[in-house]
């Protein structure tokens, strides 16, 4: 029996590659405008790193990650997200002692041991962004409008942007007594893992899918409600800074993370168009993580987005690669050419097909319409004999004859 790949753990097959290569293009050219370098971290870290960044009390760390201990008895895990190996690099290579500003981005997979559906994958892919050593709203306001560009560049509507904050040490454990203290009183509605984790992190309840839980939290209290004076004048900062900068978002305070590094603003690009799996993006700002995991105290904000659904999004959209030329050849001395002058011209940065094996005209006609080749050019005994050929415009339907050589096959191409 043929052996087949693993449950969850994706093939990206070419017509399929076109569009995950058009969106990681899109975010380098638009990151990079906002001054982002990329950044390539290991898949491969201690466990320790994200017990203690994304929480021992989280679904990844409890449930979800890839771990296991290698030949020399280390404990390691595939990564199940980027900041906390961003922030370990960050820390580790001192990239702070000249600048603590850092600002990187970064892409690749992921592991996660999630029920696969659509959208959701065990191996899935990332890419991220993250800036250190600023404070200021400022930042989270253009971290959120890069975000948007991004998602603009690629012609989405969908999807939009909500935002919320989750407070910081200071005010959220009295906003995690408020909701404790809200939800004892319908305990027995809630769902067998918001029970259990009900002391250790209540407010996933928030965000649970259960229908028991959904209803439970109708008429919670809102963190917003709860900010103390720095956190609440964080946030409306950084709601006059994305009204400043024009981008468009609603304030979700349901809001919650499934990671316990965030602080302050938290945000996510959500879309009805994926089922289950609304968040194409989120992200938001860890102001202890850095010193969480042995670094100095210096600040942080950050999003990563799932390639999967993004490309999802995009599944409308036509990707397939064309190749500029098909040379179509009939006989042995005519099958010469056409590989020399593919040759030529493919050295001179145009894609050229030819049909390998010098099957019949009609057959290799067949192959120059499945390429959608956007010219194609036939050699037979008479074209050699007279040096030229025609070369057909499969756009236009307009045709010339051009001599058989590649500067002035490219001359006919570019219309000249
Ligand atoms: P996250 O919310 O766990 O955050 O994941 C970010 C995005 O990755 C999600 O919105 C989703 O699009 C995608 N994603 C997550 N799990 C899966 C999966 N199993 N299959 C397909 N896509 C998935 C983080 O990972 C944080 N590190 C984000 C961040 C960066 N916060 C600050 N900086």
């Amino acid at each position: 029996m043929a052996i087949t790949g693993i449950k969850g753990f994706n093939d990206i097959l070419p017509g399929e590659v076109e569009k995950w290569q058009y969106i990681e293009a899109t975010a380098r050219r638009v990151f990079e405008l906002y001054g982002l370098s990329e950044i390539r971290i290991p898949i491969l870290e201690k466990t320790e790193l994200f017990c203690r960044s994304i929480g021992d009390a989280t679904d990844i760390v409890e449930k979800e990650m890839y771990s296991f201990v290698d030949k020399g008895e280390n404990k390691v895990t595939m990564r199940p997200e980027g900041t906390a190996s961003v922030m370990r690099a960050y820390v580790e290579h001192k990239m702070h002692a000249l600048d603590p500003v850092a600002r990187l981005y970064y892409m690749g997979p992921m592991f996660r041991y999630e029920r696969p559906q659509k959208g959701r994958y065990r191996q899935f892919h990332q890419i991220g962004a993250e800036i250190t050593g600023v404070a200021a709203p400022s930042v989270d306001a253009q971290v959120l409008t890069m975000l948007t560009h991004f998602f603009n560049e690629l012609g989405l509507t969908e999807p939009s942007l909500q935002i919320n904050s989750l407070g910081c040490p200071c005010c959220r454990p009295l906003y995690r007594d408020a909701l404790k203290k809200f939800l004892l009183d319908r305990i027995d509605s809630l769902c067998e893992d918001c029970k259990r984790r009900y002391e250790s992190n209540p407010l996933r309840a928030l965000d649970c899918k259960s229908a028991g839980c959904q209803e439970a939290t109708q008429g919670a209290p809102s963190m917003l409600d709860y900010l103390c004076g720095e956190c609440s004048a964080h946030f409306d900062q950084t709601r006059k800074y994305l009204e400043l900068a024009d981008t468009p978002y609603a304030i979700n305070k349901r809001m919650v993370r499934g990671l316990d590094y965030y602080t302050r603003t938290t945000f996510e690009m959500v879309t009805t168009l994926l089922g289950a799996q609304s968040a194409v993006a989120a992200g938001g700002r860890y102001d202890g993580l850095i010193a969480e995991i042995g670094g100095p105290q210096i600040p942080g904000i950050g999003f990563a987005m799932g390639v999967e659904r993004v490309a999802l999004l995009l599944a409308e959209k036509e990707f397939s690669r064309r190749p500029d030329l098909f040379i179509a050849a009939m006989g042995e001395e005519a099958h010469a050419e056409a590989f020399r002058l593919m040759s030529a011209l493919q050295r001179g940065g145009a894609a050229v097909e030819i049909d390998y094996e010098g099957k019949s005209l009609k057959s290799q006609m067949r192959r120059a319409d499945k390429f959608n080749s956007r010219f194609t050019l036939i050699i037979g005994g008479d074209e050699l004999s007279r040096g030229t050929a025609p070369l057909k415009n499969m756009d236009g339907g307009t045709q010339s004859e051009v001599p058989l050589d590649a500067e002035s096959i490219r001359a006919g191409m570019n219309g000249k």
